[in-house]
């Protein structure tokens, strides 16, 4: 990988979400990589934030840039995925009536992640956290 960008998501943070998907397309911007690959790293990148924000207690979002792809790794410290099966399921969500009141948590995130990307490979350990790989062709 010629080039990396962490970015670090705190629980609860609201107020700065979707700065890190702002900054990875920027930086994809400025690398020359095509619209079309952007678009599908920024959604996976927002939807990957927001999660780190509502559902774990703290994560980071690392961009790798490669000749051929781009991998998104998002690591966590939290409470895990239970039923990996059930939380990809589009619309299933466990996000709370306050997360819902600001517009978040239509259960998308995790469908979203795995239609845009090219590759993606999720592990989570109940009280431990949850490890998303995210591979997209340039
Ligand atoms: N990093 C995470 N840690 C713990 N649980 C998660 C995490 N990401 C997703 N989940 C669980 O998977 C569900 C579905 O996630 P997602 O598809 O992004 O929808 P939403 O965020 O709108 O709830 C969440 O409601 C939550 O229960
Ligand atoms: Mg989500």
């Amino acid at each position: 990988m010629s080039y990396e960008l962490v970015f670090e998501v705190a629980r609860g943070d609201f107020d700065t979400a979707g700065e890190a998907s702002r900054k990875i397309k920027r930086t994809l911007q400025q690398l020359g990589v095509s619209n079309k690959v952007i678009r599908k790293v920024s959604i996976a990148g927002y939807e990957s934030e927001m999660n780190l924000a509502i559902h774990s207690d703290g994560g980071k979002i690392t961009l790798e840039v490669g000749e051929e792809e781009l991998m998104l790794t998002i690591e966590d410290i939290g409470p895990g995925i239970a039923n990996i099966d059930l939380a990809m399921t589009a619309g299933w969500s466990t996000a709370g009536d306050e997360v819902r009141q600001m517009g978040f948590g239509a259960g998308m995130g995790l469908p979203n992640m795995k239609n845009n990307a090219d590759n993606f490979a999720i592990s989570s350990k109940i009280g431990e956290g949850t490890k998303i790989i995210m591979k997209f062709l340039v």
